[in-house]
């Protein structure tokens, strides 16, 4: 009986588990290999410089897409281009599954703004055709990993909005689908101000 039960567990388990984790990465050869980002970063994925994305808490499977982006030039910056050179495919996974595993610091919103923030967040802009971001990156922001939509709670502000201009222009083009430049087209400087503002404040559950 107990076995029957804890193959039946076993099975179950693999069919969940397949989808997501065939190949998962090791933090601790990850936390090794992050020593090279820390100075922009931070040792634990939480950068101080607000132009720097944190990483901490973010979802493996898109910060690998975006490591793999980067070294394939779909997606361009010249200081993470010259990181990811040297970086092979396990190394991008381990190093994915380190920061992972590390806890966001929270941020606060601008009072002033985050209120018009917030509509965008939950309710898009229906004049201008803007979809919820919330439909996409989670009603906490936790967005979502298994459709590799990022996590957005506690981000810097600052960096998310430079990434909203950057799809806006096409400078950041590697979103499947154009599911972002679709949307970041349709945002003014003011929109963007104002939902980057809600989401550094969004606090991730
Ligand atoms: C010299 C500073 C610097 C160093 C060192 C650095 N990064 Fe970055 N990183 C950046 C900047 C700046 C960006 C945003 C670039 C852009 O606009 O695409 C970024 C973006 C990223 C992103 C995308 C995050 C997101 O939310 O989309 C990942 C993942 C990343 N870095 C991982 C790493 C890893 C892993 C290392 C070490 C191997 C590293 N970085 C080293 C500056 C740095
Ligand atoms: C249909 C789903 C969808 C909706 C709706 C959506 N996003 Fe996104 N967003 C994505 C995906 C997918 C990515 C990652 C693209 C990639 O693979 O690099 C992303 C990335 C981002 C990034 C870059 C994050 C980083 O770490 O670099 C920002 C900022 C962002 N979205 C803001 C918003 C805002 C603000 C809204 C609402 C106005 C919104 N998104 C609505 C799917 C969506």
């Amino acid at each position: 009986m107990n076995y029957v039960r804890s193959s039946l567990f076993a099975v179950l388990f693999l069919a969940l588990a397949l989808p997501l984790g065939v190949q998962a990465g090791d933090p601790v050869r990850g936390q090794e290999l992050s020593e090279a980002c820390t100075a922009c970063h931070g040792s634990d994925g939480n950068s101080a410089n607000p132009e720097w994305p944190k990483l901490a808490g973010q979802h493996p499977s898109y910060l690998y897409k975006q490591l793999m982006n980067y070294k394939s030039e779909r997606r361009v910056n010249a200081l993470m281009a010259g990181q990811v050179a040297n970086l092979d495919e396990q190394d991008m996974r381990d190093l994915a599954a380190y920061y992972a595993q590390q806890e966001i610091s929270p941020g606060t919103a601008d009072e002033t703004v985050a209120e018009r923030g917030e509509r965008i967040y939950r309710g898009g802009i229906p004049a201008a055709g803007v979809a919820a971001c919330m439909a996409c990156h989670g009603a906490n922001g936790n967005g979502n990993p298994a459709a590799m939509f990022p996590a957005m709670g506690g981000q810097h502000a600052q960096y998310n909005s430079d990434q909203l201009r950057y799809f806006r222009n096409g400078q950041r083009a590697n979103d499947n689908g154009r599911m972002m430049r679709n949307i970041a087209a349709r945002l003014s400087d003011d929109d963007i101000e104002a939902v980057t503002q809600y989401m550094q404040g969004l606090r991730a559950e």
